[in-house]
Protein backbone atom coordinates (compact mmCIF):
# COMPACT_ATOMS: atom_id res chain seq x y z
CA UNK A 1 0.00 0.00 0.00
CA UNK A 2 1.39 3.47 -0.69
CA UNK A 3 1.64 7.17 0.70
CA UNK A 4 -1.39 7.76 -2.09
CA UNK A 5 -3.97 5.26 -1.64
CA UNK A 6 -3.63 5.19 2.36
CA UNK A 7 -4.46 9.71 2.00
CA UNK A 8 -7.49 8.27 -0.52
CA UNK A 9 -8.90 6.09 1.82
CA UNK A 10 -8.61 7.10 5.63
CA UNK A 11 -11.40 10.05 4.29
CA UNK A 12 -13.23 8.27 2.92
CA UNK A 13 -13.55 5.31 5.44
CA UNK A 14 -14.35 8.38 8.03
CA UNK A 15 -17.17 9.31 5.62
CA UNK A 16 -18.87 5.92 5.58
CA UNK A 17 -18.53 5.77 9.27
CA UNK A 18 -19.72 9.53 9.84
CA UNK A 19 -22.97 8.17 7.72
CA UNK A 20 -23.29 4.91 9.64
CA UNK A 21 -22.95 6.79 13.05
CA UNK A 22 -25.60 8.97 11.90
CA UNK A 23 -27.80 6.72 10.34
CA UNK A 24 -28.03 4.34 13.70
CA UNK A 25 -28.65 7.54 15.55
CA UNK A 26 -31.69 8.70 13.05
CA UNK A 27 -32.58 4.93 13.23
CA UNK A 28 -33.05 5.08 17.32
CA UNK A 29 -34.83 8.53 16.59
CA UNK A 30 -37.86 6.98 14.82
CA UNK A 31 -38.25 3.79 17.79
CA UNK A 32 -39.04 6.63 19.78
CA UNK A 33 -41.03 8.04 17.98
CA UNK A 34 -43.06 5.11 17.48
CA UNK A 35 -42.77 4.51 21.04
CA UNK A 36 -44.33 7.64 21.87
CA UNK A 37 -47.45 7.33 19.84
CA UNK A 38 -47.79 3.99 20.67
CA UNK A 39 -48.14 5.12 24.42
CA UNK A 40 -50.14 7.92 23.77
CA UNK A 41 -52.58 5.70 21.70
CA UNK A 42 -52.66 3.22 24.49
CA UNK A 43 -53.39 5.72 26.59
CA UNK A 44 -56.59 7.09 24.96
CA UNK A 45 -57.75 3.33 24.45
CA UNK A 46 -57.13 2.58 28.42
CA UNK A 47 -59.64 6.00 28.62
CA UNK A 48 -62.40 4.79 26.90
CA UNK A 49 -62.17 1.05 28.15
CA UNK A 50 -62.49 3.05 31.78
CA UNK A 51 -64.95 5.48 30.52
CA UNK A 52 -67.23 3.50 27.95
CA UNK A 53 -66.47 0.14 28.65
CA UNK A 54 -65.12 -0.11 25.12
CA UNK A 55 -61.76 -0.22 23.22
CA UNK A 56 -61.47 1.56 19.92
CA UNK A 57 -58.05 -0.16 19.24
CA UNK A 58 -57.95 -3.88 18.73
CA UNK A 59 -54.33 -4.06 18.36
CA UNK A 60 -51.47 -2.06 16.44
CA UNK A 61 -48.36 -2.96 14.38
CA UNK A 62 -45.42 -1.33 14.48
CA UNK A 63 -42.50 -1.14 11.59
CA UNK A 64 -39.15 0.25 11.26
CA UNK A 65 -38.61 0.47 7.73
CA UNK A 66 -35.54 -1.09 7.04
CA UNK A 67 -31.97 0.25 5.58
CA UNK A 68 -32.69 -1.74 2.19
CA UNK A 69 -36.52 0.07 1.88
CA UNK A 70 -35.04 2.87 2.55
CA UNK A 71 -31.89 2.61 0.47
CA UNK A 72 -34.27 1.71 -2.53
CA UNK A 73 -37.05 4.16 -2.25
CA UNK A 74 -34.22 7.32 -2.10
CA UNK A 75 -32.99 5.71 -5.59
CA UNK A 76 -36.20 5.18 -6.62
CA UNK A 77 -36.44 9.23 -6.15
CA UNK A 78 -33.58 9.78 -7.59
CA UNK A 79 -31.92 11.35 -3.78
CA UNK A 80 -29.10 11.23 -2.59
CA UNK A 81 -28.19 8.56 0.43
CA UNK A 82 -27.28 10.19 3.51
CA UNK A 83 -28.80 10.48 6.95
CA UNK A 84 -29.79 14.25 6.22
CA UNK A 85 -31.14 13.69 2.95
CA UNK A 86 -33.21 10.51 4.38
CA UNK A 87 -34.33 13.05 7.25
CA UNK A 88 -35.65 15.60 5.03
CA UNK A 89 -37.50 13.76 2.50
CA UNK A 90 -38.94 10.38 3.99
CA UNK A 91 -41.62 10.51 6.23
CA UNK A 92 -42.89 6.64 6.98
CA UNK A 93 -39.82 5.51 8.19
CA UNK A 94 -41.76 5.19 11.46
CA UNK A 95 -44.70 3.76 10.53
CA UNK A 96 -47.72 2.75 13.50
CA UNK A 97 -50.80 0.67 11.98
CA UNK A 98 -53.87 1.15 14.32
CA UNK A 99 -56.48 -1.45 13.81
CA UNK A 100 -59.63 -0.39 15.13
CA UNK A 101 -63.28 -2.21 15.61
CA UNK A 102 -65.38 0.31 14.09
CA UNK A 103 -65.73 3.17 11.66
CA UNK A 104 -66.36 5.62 14.07
CA UNK A 105 -63.19 4.76 16.35
CA UNK A 106 -60.93 5.53 13.60
CA UNK A 107 -61.92 9.40 13.35
CA UNK A 108 -62.26 9.28 17.16
CA UNK A 109 -59.18 8.19 17.68
CA UNK A 110 -57.40 10.82 14.73
CA UNK A 111 -59.28 13.47 16.16
CA UNK A 112 -58.17 12.98 20.04
CA UNK A 113 -54.38 12.04 18.99
CA UNK A 114 -54.42 15.66 16.47
CA UNK A 115 -55.40 17.72 19.65
CA UNK A 116 -52.44 16.53 21.70
CA UNK A 117 -50.34 19.64 22.16
CA UNK A 118 -47.06 18.49 21.01
CA UNK A 119 -48.30 16.65 18.04
CA UNK A 120 -48.36 18.79 14.72
CA UNK A 121 -50.01 17.17 11.42
CA UNK A 122 -48.15 17.30 7.79
CA UNK A 123 -50.02 15.41 6.05
CA UNK A 124 -53.45 13.71 6.25
CA UNK A 125 -54.72 11.06 3.02
CA UNK A 126 -58.49 10.18 3.79
CA UNK A 127 -58.62 7.32 1.85
CA UNK A 128 -62.27 6.44 3.54
CA UNK A 129 -63.86 9.50 2.52
CA UNK A 130 -62.16 9.11 -1.20
CA UNK A 131 -61.22 5.09 -1.76
CA UNK A 132 -58.37 4.55 -3.94
CA UNK A 133 -59.48 3.72 -6.84
CA UNK A 134 -58.68 -0.18 -6.34
CA UNK A 135 -60.74 0.09 -3.11
CA UNK A 136 -57.75 0.76 -0.60
CA UNK A 137 -59.62 2.30 2.42
CA UNK A 138 -57.33 4.05 5.50
CA UNK A 139 -56.67 7.18 7.03
CA UNK A 140 -53.05 7.98 6.49
CA UNK A 141 -51.69 10.74 9.07
CA UNK A 142 -47.89 11.97 8.86
CA UNK A 143 -47.25 13.54 12.30
CA UNK A 144 -44.64 15.12 13.92
CA UNK A 145 -43.63 14.05 17.44
CA UNK A 146 -40.92 15.64 19.72
CA UNK A 147 -38.16 13.60 21.25
CA UNK A 148 -36.56 15.13 23.98
CA UNK A 149 -32.56 14.29 23.78
CA UNK A 150 -29.86 14.91 26.21
CA UNK A 151 -28.55 17.91 24.40
CA UNK A 152 -31.97 18.71 21.68
CA UNK A 153 -35.46 18.04 20.49
CA UNK A 154 -35.70 16.47 17.46
CA UNK A 155 -39.27 16.54 15.63
CA UNK A 156 -40.06 13.51 14.00
CA UNK A 157 -42.35 11.97 11.50
CA UNK A 158 -44.50 9.12 11.82
CA UNK A 159 -46.85 7.64 9.31
CA UNK A 160 -49.77 6.51 10.87
CA UNK A 161 -52.38 4.16 9.22
CA UNK A 162 -55.71 4.14 10.90
CA UNK A 163 -58.54 1.24 9.57
CA UNK A 164 -61.04 -1.23 10.68
CA UNK A 165 -60.18 -5.28 11.13
CA UNK A 166 -62.64 -5.18 7.83
CA UNK A 167 -60.13 -3.03 6.05
CA UNK A 168 -57.10 -4.40 7.36
CA UNK A 169 -58.28 -7.83 6.33
CA UNK A 170 -58.73 -6.54 2.54
CA UNK A 171 -55.40 -4.50 2.40
CA UNK A 172 -53.25 -7.51 3.40
CA UNK A 173 -54.61 -9.89 1.06
CA UNK A 174 -54.55 -7.35 -1.60
CA UNK A 175 -50.79 -6.19 -0.69
CA UNK A 176 -50.13 -10.29 -1.02
CA UNK A 177 -51.91 -10.83 -3.67
CA UNK A 178 -50.28 -7.95 -5.21
CA UNK A 179 -46.90 -9.27 -4.49
CA UNK A 180 -47.48 -12.93 -5.06
CA UNK A 181 -48.44 -11.83 -9.02
CA UNK A 182 -45.17 -11.36 -10.26
CA UNK A 183 -46.78 -9.16 -13.62
CA UNK A 184 -49.84 -6.78 -13.59
CA UNK A 185 -53.21 -8.46 -11.83
CA UNK A 186 -55.77 -8.60 -14.77
CA UNK A 187 -58.94 -6.48 -15.23
CA UNK A 188 -61.21 -9.22 -14.49
CA UNK A 189 -59.03 -9.60 -11.03
CA UNK A 190 -59.04 -6.03 -10.31
CA UNK A 191 -62.93 -5.62 -10.73
CA UNK A 192 -63.06 -8.81 -8.15
CA UNK A 193 -60.57 -7.15 -5.37
CA UNK A 194 -62.72 -4.23 -5.83
CA UNK A 195 -65.95 -5.59 -5.36
CA UNK A 196 -64.73 -7.33 -2.33
CA UNK A 197 -63.58 -3.90 -0.91
CA UNK A 198 -67.26 -3.11 -1.65
CA UNK A 199 -68.41 -5.69 0.28
CA UNK A 200 -66.29 -4.91 3.15
CA UNK A 201 -67.28 -1.48 3.00
CA UNK A 202 -71.51 -2.42 3.76
CA UNK A 203 -69.93 -4.95 6.41
CA UNK A 204 -68.09 -2.02 8.13
CA UNK A 205 -71.31 -0.15 7.91
CA UNK A 206 -73.43 -2.45 8.95
CA UNK A 207 -71.27 -3.64 12.28
CA UNK A 208 -71.50 0.28 13.16
CA UNK A 209 -75.25 0.08 12.78
CA UNK A 210 -75.76 -2.61 15.34
CA UNK A 211 -73.13 -2.03 17.45
CA UNK A 212 -74.87 1.96 17.49
CA UNK A 213 -78.22 -0.30 18.45
CA UNK A 214 -76.61 -2.46 21.14
CA UNK A 215 -75.25 0.67 22.42
CA UNK A 216 -78.14 3.47 22.03
CA UNK A 217 -78.18 3.98 25.98
CA UNK A 218 -74.00 4.48 26.06
CA UNK A 219 -73.07 8.04 25.43
CA UNK A 220 -69.39 8.35 23.19
CA UNK A 221 -68.93 12.10 21.84
CA UNK A 222 -68.87 11.14 18.07
P1 LIG B 1 -45.43 5.58 -0.80
O1 LIG B 1 -44.35 6.18 -1.60
O2 LIG B 1 -45.78 4.14 -1.20
O3 LIG B 1 -45.18 5.68 0.68
O4 LIG B 1 -46.75 6.36 -1.19
P2 LIG B 1 -47.36 7.72 -0.62
O5 LIG B 1 -46.34 8.53 0.08
O6 LIG B 1 -48.17 8.36 -1.71
O7 LIG B 1 -48.32 7.19 0.50
P3 LIG B 1 -49.75 6.53 0.49
O8 LIG B 1 -50.47 7.25 1.56
O9 LIG B 1 -50.42 6.42 -0.84
O10 LIG B 1 -49.42 5.00 0.92
C1 LIG B 1 -48.55 4.69 1.93
C2 LIG B 1 -48.80 3.29 2.45
O11 LIG B 1 -50.20 2.96 2.49
C3 LIG B 1 -48.20 2.16 1.63
O12 LIG B 1 -46.86 1.96 1.94
C4 LIG B 1 -49.09 0.97 2.05
O13 LIG B 1 -48.71 0.50 3.34
C5 LIG B 1 -50.44 1.61 2.19
N1 LIG B 1 -51.18 1.56 0.90
C6 LIG B 1 -51.41 2.58 0.06
N2 LIG B 1 -52.10 2.19 -1.01
C7 LIG B 1 -52.34 0.87 -0.86
C8 LIG B 1 -53.02 -0.13 -1.65
O14 LIG B 1 -53.53 0.13 -2.73
N3 LIG B 1 -53.06 -1.39 -1.15
C9 LIG B 1 -52.50 -1.73 0.05
N4 LIG B 1 -52.60 -3.00 0.46
N5 LIG B 1 -51.84 -0.82 0.81
C10 LIG B 1 -51.75 0.47 0.37
MG1 LIG C 1 -44.70 4.21 2.19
Amino acid sequence: MNINSIDISLPDSLEINENLKDFVLQQQLYRAAIKEIKTKLEILDEEFQVKYDHNPIHHMEYRLKSPKSIAEKMERKGLELSADSIRKNLTDIAGVRVICNYLTDINRIATLLLRQDDISLIRKNDYISNPKANGYRSLHLIVLVPIFLAERTESVPVEIQIRTIAMDFWASLEHQLKYKSHSDISEGLRNRLKSCADSITNLDEEMQLIYKEINSGICLDE
